[in-house]
């Protein structure tokens, strides 16, 4: 057992595990090193549940969004586009925490806010933008999706620029976190309800 003084400042205070939460996902934003830097983001397919790796690349306490990007013609777009609420899992095997965020995902494509970011996006992830299918479309040959001229290289900042029209931002409004965090002493679960007005803040049974 570990004493209770050793035990972190989050473990019985609510209010710490709230403020914990954010500085985290800031953390997982800026460093790449960061087990929060992916994260696992649901939503409803077809026919089975739909989840993938994204990396977290908005967080904003004050608005209670987080955000990721990705390509316009990929299926999690469709996904949203028929349902627009998911679920983000994160965890750091570390700390030994884990969030399960609910939101409402907003697609931004082509509008002010994409124009600020692309700006602001390194060349090597632009080139990302520039494959000639739609990721997921099938192929009779292994392929990196990427044009046969730009395959090896990292195209001209002019060609790069074409990758835009791809280019989506997916910025998600939560409604829901629940935190886990697992200790050797008695684990604790948390749930934060977040309306318009307030922030509902819960202990829940691990
Ligand atoms: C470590 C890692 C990070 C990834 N980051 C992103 C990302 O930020 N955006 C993205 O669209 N896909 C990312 N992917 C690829 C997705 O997991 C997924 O394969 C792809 O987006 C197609 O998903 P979909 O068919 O469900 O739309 C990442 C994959 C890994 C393994």
């Amino acid at each position: 057992m570990v004493e209770s003084s050793n035990l972190p400042d989050h473990y019985n205070d609510i209010d710490k595990i709230y403020d914990e939460i954010w500085s985290r996902l800031k953390i997982g934003k800026k460093d790449r090193n960061s087990e929060f830097h992916q994260c696992y983001v649901a939503s409803t397919g077809n026919e089975f549940p739909s989840v993938r790796t994204v990396v977290l690349r908005h967080v904003d306490k004050d608005q209670l969004t987080i955000g990721f990007h990705t390509d316009i013609r990929s299926h999690k777009i469709n996904e949203i586009k028929y349902k627009s609420n998911v679920t983000v899992l994160l965890y750091d095997h570390a700390s030994k925490i884990q969030l399960k965020i609910n939101g409402i995902a907003e697609i931004n494509h082509k509008n002010a806010n994409t124009k600020a970011i692309w700006s602001n996006i390194r060349d090597f992830s632009k080139k990302c933008y520039l494959v000639k299918n739609a990721p997921g479309t099938e192929s009779s040959t292994p392929t990196s999706g990427y044009p046969e001229q730009y395959e090896d290289i990292l195209p001209s900042p002019e060609e790069l620029e074409s990758g835009y029209q791809n280019f989506t931002h997916v910025n998600i409004n939560i409604k829901a976190i629940e935190w886990l965090y697992l200790h050797q002493n008695g684990h604790r679960r948390a749930k934060f309800t977040i309306s318009k007005t307030n922030i509902d803040k819960q202990w829940i049974a691990p």
